[in-house]
């Protein structure tokens, strides 16, 4: 969630960059910075915490110049500090980056080799000393930034300075927004368009795989390899909400397209790749918390009580601490066993959820210690518990949760990671493996993302069914659950989630022609038994709908749908399988032409119990 401006003009940078990181500040941060071109040098200056900080530190000592660069950071690679805060500098160049560099352990061991000293422990900073060394080639910014480029794995949107090239900006995007307002005599780069619409409402729009070369007369677009690209400037009649909708028609679609990074988000600083381990410094529970832990319960509501389920696996699994899940609703009603060595973790989007409220204040009353695992900042869930792990997936404006569910799943699997390595019940070895499968999902989750246009005619097929089933196995199983939901609450069709060895025991009765059923068949330990639970499901004339990662033709020839994702590590296919049923949901309920942002009878968050 990290806000990138630049601008380049005659007005005064700092104030255009600290307006537009002003109207990025609904997305979040942890520091910020900005990077102004002052009598041919740059005066950078930045601060941890609220973005007035960083006003009142440019109010004590102005950064006065016509160009700069602006961000707000969300911790990743490194705590917030402002030594990790953007801009970086290196040599000549400075520069500020959204999302993240996969290979920049091996760059910057091949840096240091060459005697570069690094001032920060971010990814980002090893960008700009290769651009920094190949401007000491004699390449221009253009061809520096270009050969850096090259060398980077993962997702980034970037924009540089020179002192070499003053009244110039370099903006370069790969998987992560960027987009240029066009002013007269004066040009904007942004993260986000909301950030340029005081200034301007002409905007080009970067692709993946392009670069822009940015003065204030002028704005060139190519693609990495250097082919110069001619594109028109497209002009945004979007009214400020449109303009946060980013385009697109529902706040919930906007959600569903926003989980890569919003996972991105939640891992932001929290992995230590190297070590095999996990880092949750803002998650404080007093001194060694962990070694006495001997049950968790885990307690939530709706969507979140679903992440709960997909949290056992994980505590269980891999650190082998018991663990119930309960519903807020029920947990403070049922006279809960609770005691010192217990620890009662409350999972919620919005923090205000007065039934998981209650079981923070019950855990309190009984001296039991308690943690949430939250959103919203400063929250009142955040602000009883012990201690908070939170989700940073931004707001969530659309009522049915997406990114909020999928943040949830990965900070609980981040939780049960750094509890497995502190009490010994999982080897650096195996916690870098799943550290490394995370931090390459984006790529899967966008390709899944991708299938929208076919998941959207498919839904057509489903407008007039009344029931759905949904079917999945272990951790799969609550995902089952979630797609039950979203439908239910997006599309009013009556819908549910069962196990898929449960079928035989009841519901199975309620197969027809009519029941569209939805089976989760991800390749795994119980692949050929859900196989078999679905052909129970065609004998009887289900409709089925596939979700699998697997290429079988036995799997098309039984079902009347297959919504084929890419395969991932099996602790990570709950987040990914959730994507297609949001988009299913979604895509049904547009057809059915419900009020997809605000469902009937549903609030937002439910302060009421
Ligand atoms: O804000 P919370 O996560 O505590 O909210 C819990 C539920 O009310 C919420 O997940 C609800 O089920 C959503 N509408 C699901 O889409």
């Amino acid at each position: 969630m990290c806000g990138i401006v630049g601008y380049v003009g005659q007005r005064d940078a700092s104030s255009v960059l600290i307006r537009g990181l002003r109207l990025l500040e609904y997305r979040g941060y942890d520091s910020a910075g900005v990077a102004v071109l002052t009598n041919g040098d740059f005066a950078l200056r930045r601060s941890v915490g609220k973005l007035q900080n960083l006003e009142d530190l440019l109010a004590e000592s102005p950064a006065t110049g016509h160009s700069g660069i602006g961000h707000t950071r969300w911790a990743t690679h490194g705590r917030p500090s402002e030594a990790n805060a953007h801009p970086h500098r290196a040599g000549r160049v400075v520069l500020i980056h959204n999302g993240i560099i996969e290979n920049f352990l091996a760059l910057r061991a091949e840096l240091r080799a060459n005697g570069r000293d690094f001032s920060s422990e971010t990814d980002t900073e090893i960008i700009a000393h290769l651009i920094d060394g190949y401007l000491s080639d004699g390449d221009d910014l253009a061809a520096a930034t270009r050969r850096a480029i090259a060398r980077l794995e993962g997702s980034f949107a970037i924009v540089v300075m020179s002192v070499d090239e003053p009244g110039r900006l370099v903006a370069a995007k790969s998987a992560t927004p960027i987009v240029i307002g066009l002013g007269d005599g004066e040009n904007f780069v942004a993260s986000d368009i909301p950030a340029l619409l005081d200034y301007t409402r002409d905007m080009l729009f970067l692709e993946d795989g392009e670069m822009a070369e940015i003065d204030s007369s002028g704005v060139r677009v190519s693609e990495f390899d250097g082919t110069v690209v001619e594109r028109d400037p497209r002009r945004i009649t979007w009214d400020p909400v449109t303009a946060q909708k980013g385009g697109y028609k529902h706040f919930m679609l906007k959600e569903i397209h926003e989980q890569p990074q919003a996972i991105i988000d939640t891992m932001r600083g929290r992995l230590l790749l190297e070590d095999g381990d996990i880092f949750l410094d803002d998650f404080d529970l007093g001194k060694e918390w962990w070694k006495d832990v001997e049950r968790m319960d885990l307690i939530a509501c709706g969507t979140a009580w679903h992440a709960c389920l997909v949290g056992k696996f994980f505590i269980e699994k891999f650190a082998r601490i018991p663990c119930n899940v309960d519903y807020g609703s029920e947990f403070r009603y049922r006279e809960p066993i609770l005691d010192e060595r217990g620890l009662l973790v409350v999972v919620s989007q919005s923090g205000e959820t007065a039934d998981t409220l209650a079981a923070v204040e019950e855990a309190r009353r009984k001296g039991v210690r308690s943690a949430a695992i939250c959103n919203v900042v400063d929250s009142s869930i955040t602000r009883r518990a012990d201690a908070v792990l939170y989700t940073h997936a931004g707001p969530e404006i659309s009522v049915a949760s997406t990114k909020a569910f999928v943040t949830q799943l990965t900070a609980l699997l981040l939780m049960a990671l750094f509890l497995g390595r502190r009490r010994g019940t999982l080897s650096a070895e195996e916690c870098r493996e799943l550290i490394e499968a995370m931090v390459h999902l984006p790529s899967p989750l966008r390709e899944a993302l991708a299938l929208a246009p076919s998941i959207e005619t498919m839904a057509r097929r489903y407008v007039k069914a009344e029931n759905f089933l949904y079917v999945g196995r272990g951790l799969n199983y609550p995902i089952a659950l979630e797609g039950a939901l979203k439908l239910k609450e997006l599309s009013y069709i009556h819908a549910e989630g069962y196990p898929a060895g449960e079928l035989k025991h009841g519901p199975i009765a309620l197969i027809s022609e009519t029941m569209p059923v939805v089976v989760l068949l991800p390749k795994n330990g119980s692949f050929a038994k859900t196989l078999s639970n679905m052909k129970e499901v065609e004998s009887r004339g289900g409709q089925i709908i596939v979700v699998t990662d697997v290429e079988d033709d036995e799997i098309d020839q039984v079902a009347r749908d297959v919504i084929r994702v890419p395969s991932v590590h099996p602790m990570l296919m709950p987040i990914l399988l959730s994507l297609p049923l949001q988009l299913l949901s979604y895509y049904v309920a547009e057809h059915r032409g419900t009020d997809v942002d605000q469902p009937r009878n549903l609030a937002k968050s439910v302060t009421v119990e």
